[in-house]
């Protein structure tokens, strides 16, 4: 009875925390965030996939003096049924973090959040941590 009484209070707890996505009242957004490396995917927002086709890291590395601060890019492919968009992200100098992606009557919000691991800190394979907010 105890363990029936506690499922229902974090259920509930679990229904407080997904309610608040309710912004303004109307609309619930959805938030994804993945990390993915190179040729990975994985599906998102229940009706798409999102795939990284490549990562390239020229930001200026910890401890190393550089003309510009560098960037990283990463180009990205977003799938449903009814069609695909490809787009390129930039984190560093001059960035374009995120955009809104329409594919076929759908659109998303994308947004680049980092890519690790930052250059000269370790040698882990290079990942992205991508955020989307499902329309
Ligand atoms: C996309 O999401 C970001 C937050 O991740 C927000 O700042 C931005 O306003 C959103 N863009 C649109 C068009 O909703």
């Amino acid at each position: 009875m105890f363990y029936l009484r506690l499922l229902i209070t974090q259920l509930f707890l679990v229904f407080i925390i997904f309610d608040t996505s309710v912004i303004g009242g109307k609309t619930k957004l959805v938030t994804y965030t993945v990390t993915l490396s190179a040729n990975e995917k994985t599906d998102i927002c229940c009706d798409a996939e999102l795939q990284v086709n490549s990562i390239q890291d020229g930001r200026c590395p910890i401890k190393v003096l550089c003309v510009w601060a560098g960037q990283a890019k990463v180009d990205l492919l977003l799938s449903n049924k009814e069609d695909s968009s490809a787009i390129e992200l930039i984190i560093g100098a001059q960035p374009k973090s995120n955009a809104v992606i329409a594919v076929g009557s759908k659109s998303y919000n994308v947004t680049l959040v980092n890519v690790t691991p930052y250059p000269g800190t370790n040698n882990n394979p290079l990942e992205a941590i991508i955020q989307v907010i499902c329309a």
